[in-house]
């Protein structure tokens, strides 16, 4: 399995997958719109003999520090509980610490995303519309600058049902 930037050309056949994975459109169309908007900063597909099998979207969120919202991450449904999903997370947290951001935010389901280290009781102190018990964050590059404050995500998120 390789692990690369998505590339010019491959917009439907993530769109594809996306849209499998989720049993429908809606957060396939949400990377349309991140990519259209200049808002997807990370865009990673993984692939295996040539298919496109999986795919991690990260976003600007606007915070009191420089952070980023992961969503969506999807992989195919036949091709799920072999690591790809994992591997795409790890990869795109390394990659996202490299580059300098200081945190990463998810909602999602805890039982998954507390093993890459993400924590819902981190993410406690920020009001965001997504506030609750599946809002996490990851910290990049050491502790949190700060533990509180109103996140914004990027504007495509708006139009989610
Ligand atoms: C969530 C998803 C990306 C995981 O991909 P994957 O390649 O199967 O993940 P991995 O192989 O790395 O990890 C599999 C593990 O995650 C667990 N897992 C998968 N989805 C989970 C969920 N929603 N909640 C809790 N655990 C979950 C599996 O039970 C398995 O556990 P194990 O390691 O103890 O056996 C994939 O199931 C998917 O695309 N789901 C539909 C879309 C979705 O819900 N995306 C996340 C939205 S934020």
């Amino acid at each position: 399995m390789l692990i690369r930037d998505e590339q010019p050309g491959e917009a439907a056949a993530i769109h594809a997958l996306v849209r499998d994975a989720f049993d429908g459109p809606d957060e396939a169309d949400l990377i349309n719109r991140l990519r259209a908007a200049g808002d997807a900063i990370v865009s990673f597909v993984a692939e295996e003999d040539g298919e496109i099998v999986g795919h991690i979207l990260l976003s600007p969120i606007a915070a009191a520090f420089p952070a980023l919202a992961l969503a969506p991450l999807a992989v195919g449904p036949d091709r799920r509980a072999h690591g790809i999903g994992g591997e795409l997370v790890r990869h795109a947290i390394g990659h996202a610490g490299a580059m300098g951001w200081r945190a990463i935010f998810v909602l999602g389901d805890p039982a998954y995303y507390q093993r890459f280290g993400f924590s819902a009781e981190a993410a406690a102190g920020f009001a965001s519309p997504y506030a609750g018990p599946h809002l996490m964050v990851l910290p990049l590059g050491g502790a949190l600058p700060a533990t509180q404050g109103t996140l914004r995500h990027a504007p495509a998120f708006a139009e989610l049902g």
